[in-house]
């Protein structure tokens, strides 16, 4: 429900053509798309900057995604320093099995920690494009999204007062814990969700990588995850109940289980280290449908969650805000509303694509530790396809990199 409107003394309004929510990945990527195209706006960010350019998050690029922020103007630091990924290799009943994608597409992944992006994004947009931006403010509220003349009203950090901001669009790109979602009518808006019924212990080691491409563990203790995030720091899954304590996971327990599930003949030992995140996922995805009401637009996490299981959250975030800026540049500067019009319907198409592919690589991860035979059966028949069947080998890694098959270089 849209929050009621706000007290007439509760300070100057100001006007931006368009009030971003949120300076994550999405909302960066909006902000700057607006900006080079000389539109005025305000992002409102909860946390301080230093936070945002310091939280670890995703780190998996699709290359589609970093040349549409090249096209942007948003990925010089990103190609001088990202690494790319040619391959991935599963690991199953100690045997590894190595599927070099690159080799099938053309394309490959770019390997970029989500905290270096927004540091980029953020500098771009504050420190060269002149956007405006609001760090730190409290208790973000929506108002009139379905009257034609919205505003985003909060509580300013230094005076406790409340702000509030006219605009002709707002951009909901205030993550999976924002508020946006919460303004759109419930009787409007569907939300579609998927528990998997199981948890990863997501850990990030101080460690250099173990292996030069992602790998996958399917073991009957559990799934297990490797991907390489910089020279110095790499992320690690662990499959466990879900709502378990990470304190019950301590280092030593922690190294055991992952030599256990990623052990392989001749696959090199891993490479230890302290462990900076310990956190338990409860794995679930969500889709809110439609992403839009009225001048309200969501793009990113705030719209849909995707589970860590195919590294797609980050990618999806992008994909909505290129759309999102480019139609509001047309809608703003041209008076054309046909990419806005059509925003919604053709992020979910990407969204519901990526949502798929999560369920059915998640059942080939968990299957094997199910404890269910017809599961653990059918599991390792998805593995086996995927290197007896080109087709199969085609569509997987067409599916992985984001890549149509008219794409296909
Ligand atoms: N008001 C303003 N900002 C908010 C509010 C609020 N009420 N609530 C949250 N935020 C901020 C968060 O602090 C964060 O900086 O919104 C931003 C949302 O950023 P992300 O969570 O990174 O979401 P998004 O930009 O959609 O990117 C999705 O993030 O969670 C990862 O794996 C996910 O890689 C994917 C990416």
């Amino acid at each position: 429900m849209a929050a009621p409107s706000p007290h007439a003394d509760s300070g100057t309004p100001h006007r931006f053509s368009v009030v971003v929510v949120g300076a994550g990945p999405a909302g960066l990527t909006v902000g700057n798309i607006l900006r080079a195209a000389g539109v005025d706006c305000l992002v409102l960010e909860t946390e301080t900057r230093a936070f945002v350019e310091r939280r670890p998050r995703a780190g998996v690029i699709e290359e589609w995604a970093v040349r549409g922020l090249e096209r942007r103007g948003l990925a010089r630091t990103l190609l001088e320093r990202a690494q790319t990924h040619t391959a991935c290799e599963f690991r199953f009943a100690g045997e590894r099995y190595r599927f070099a994608y690159t080799q099938l597409t053309g394309r490959h992944h770019f390997i970029y920690p989500q905290q270096f992006l927004v540091t980029d994004l953020l500098r771009e947009y504050a420190d060269v494009r002149g956007g405006e931006i609001r760090f730190g403010v409290r208790d973000v509220r929506l108002h009139g999204l379905g009257s034609g003349r919205p505003s985003v009203s909060y509580l300013c950090p230094e005076s406790g007062e409340r702000r509030v901001v006219a605009a002709d669009f707002v951009a909901g790109c205030d993550g999976a814990r924002g508020v946006t979602r919460a303004s759109l009518p419930p009787e409007r808006a569907r939300l579609a969700r998927h528990d998997y019924g199981v948890g990863w212990l997501a850990l990030l080691a101080e460690a250099p990588p173990s292996s030069d491409c992602v790998v996958f563990g399917m073991h009957p203790r559990g799934f297990a995850g490797h991907m390489a995030r910089s020279p110095e720091v790499t992320r690690y899954y662990l499959q466990c109940r879900p709502g378990e304590d990470p304190a019950d996971w301590p280092h030593e327990r922690v190294w055991a289980e992952l030599r256990e599930r990623l052990g392989a003949v001749g696959a090199p030992p891993l490479t230890e280290g302290r462990l900076i995140e310990k956190r338990v996922l409860d794995m679930h995805g969500y889709v809110i449908e439609p992403m839009a009401f009225g001048r309200l637009f969501l793009a990113g996490d705030a719209a849909h969650l995707t589970a860590p299981i195919a590294a797609k959250g980050l990618n999806l975030a992008l994909y909505d805000a290129f759309l999102l800026g480019d139609g509001l540049v047309a809608s703003l500067t041209r008076g054309d509303d046909s990419g806005l019009s059509g925003y919604s319907d053709t992020c979910l198409a990407r969204v519901w694509d990526y949502q798929e592919f999560s369920q059915w690589l998640a059942e080939m991860y968990h299957g094997t530790a199910s404890g269910d035979p017809s599961r653990a059966g059918a599991a390792r028949a998805r593995l086996r396809r995927l290197f007896d069947s080109p087709v199969a080998a085609t569509d997987f890694a067409e599916r992985y990199l984001g890549v149509r098959a008219h794409d296909l270089a």
